[in-house]
């Protein structure tokens, strides 16, 4: 971020740079690994359909939420809570925010610390060192995974104290759009390998008797975490963004690239899913469920490059990998930023200290996932599934019923300034007051309900 002498939170240079730096927030496990992993898990096409659905009926208003409080009050989530009102439970929400970012960052790192394992993988299989790509391969090593989360960590924290802006704009501009091109180029090969057939139709023939309440809360814990929503990471960013940008459009440039890319990784993964079981790999049991939990995409995608062979096999694989390690990275860097910017402004510390003390604790917590790997689902289930949410209603509450839709109303106007006269304004009021809320609330206490039942 580009800091002025008078401000020192900085903005992002341009609107292009901001944009790219929200996309490659919300670009990132989440569309490639966590994507396809619950899908799978959760029907298919049924559940691609309800996740679409959700991301813009609530996802959307919700990051418009996010960064018209963010810019607003140019604090992260605890200081913007406070900001505008006195009501202590809200700084309670902060909190749970800023929770929610250090609980998903610790077992993030843990799966993209996977993305740079099987890299080496790739290179190691196409030079012949079979025990070495086994070795890496192995998502059950505790030292291994370990060691690869404290590399991660380092390099997250590491961008986050040199300039953030640069590397990222220059991240998301050049390279996502390559792991783009290698997705399509995939997608383009494994449509002609036998079994992939049976993929493209679990993916995109939805049987809609199969959607339940399990299937709806997985999918709004999906589009809350693939579009970084619900834990004040775009307030974060949206505190840096400038006056002159059109939120409402940055959001919908975000949202449609973060979906679109989920999309194809879905068009990629199923099928391949398909094509290991046609080659006699167990990849469901008789229940239906997933056997390989969050390891799927690193245990058929590495067989499918490996079956591509030779040359091609290692161009394929490993640029997959080195892509995927730097989404990761983009999106690590916005969940590290939320916890560090509230001790920046609300505790007065450096950002080096804050940067690096949050870092090592959050390290600290993903040693012991490092070693029990089983956590994560359990993790993901508390922090991803019902804390984002969670989050989400209460921004959406705290929006339009504490600071108000006309006060966001008159911070959206930068930017956009004939928005009273737009059809954007009463729709996204209705959604923002309504729809959103009664929604989630709704989702999340059909599934307490559930629970304690
Ligand atoms: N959206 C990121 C992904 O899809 O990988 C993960 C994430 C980043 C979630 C930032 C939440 C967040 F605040």
């Amino acid at each position: 971020m580009a800091t002025t002498p008078t401000n020192n939170r900085g903005t992002w240079n341009t609107k292009i740079g901001f944009i790219l730096a929200a996309a490659g927030s919300a670009v990132g496990l989440g569309n490639i690994w966590r994507f396809p992993t619950v899908m799978a898990e959760n029907g298919g096409a049924a559940f691609l359909f309800i996740y679409v659905l959700l991301v813009f009926i609530i996802g959307f208003p919700v990051m418009v939420a996010e960064l018209s409080i963010g810019r607003r009050t140019q604090k992260n989530p605890v200081g913007a809570f406070k900001a505008l009102s006195n009501n202590k439970l809200f700084t309670l929400a902060g909190f749970w925010c800023v929770l929610c970012g250090v609980a998903i960052l610790s077992f993030y790192v843990i799966i993209a610390g996977w993305t740079i394992s099987y890299f080496f993988e790739q290179v190691f299989y196409f030079f012949g060192m079979t025990d070495w790509s086994a070795w890496v391969a192995n998502t059950d090593n505790g030292w291994l995974n370990a060691g690869l989360a404290i590399l991660f960590m380092g390099l997250t924290v590491s961008i986050i104290l040199g300039g953030v802006s640069q590397g990222i704009e220059r991240a998301v501009r050049y390279l996502m759009p390559m792991l783009v091109v290698i997705i399509l180029i995939l997608i383009g090969y494994v449509m002609f390998q036998p079994g992939a057939g049976a993929g493209f139709r679990e993916y995109l023939v939805p049987d809609f008797s199969v959607i339940d309440m399990d299937l709806i809360l997985a999918a709004m814990g999906q589009a809350f975490f693939s579009l970084s929503l619900g834990m004040g990471a775009l307030i974060t960013y949206g505190s840096y963004l400038s006056k002159r940008e059109n939120i409402p459009s940055a959001a919908a440039y975000v949202t449609g690239f973060d979906v679109g890319i989920a999309f194809l990784a879905g068009m990629l993964i199923m099928p391949t899913v398909y094509m290991a079981q046609a080659q006699g790999v167990a990849i469901f049991d008789d229940a239906g469920s997933l056997l390989a939990g969050p390891a799927l995409i690193f245990q058929v995608l590495p067989e499918l490059f490996h079956e591509m062979g030779g040359l091609m096999g290692l161009i394929f694989g490993a640029s997959f990998f080195f892509l995927l390690s730097i989404a990761a990275l983009t999106s690590s860097i916005s969940l590290l930023e939320v916890p560090t910017s509230y001790v920046i402004d609300e505790h007065g510390v450096s950002r080096k200290k804050a940067a690096i003390g949050i870092g090592a604790f959050i390290t600290i917590i993903s040693l012991f996932i490092a070693f029990d790997t089983g956590l994560i689902d359990h993790i993901d289930f508390i922090f991803s599934v019902i804390g984002l949410p969670l989050g989400g209603l209460i921004i959406s509450l705290f929006l339009a019923y504490v600071w108000k839709t006309e006060s966001a109303k008159m911070e959206l106007q930068n930017g956009f300034e004939n928005i009273g006269s737009h059809w954007f304004w009463p729709v996204w009021k209705i959604f923002i007051k309504f729809i959103c809320p009664i929604l989630i609330a709704l989702i999340l206490a059909t599934t307490i309900y559930d629970v304690i039942r």
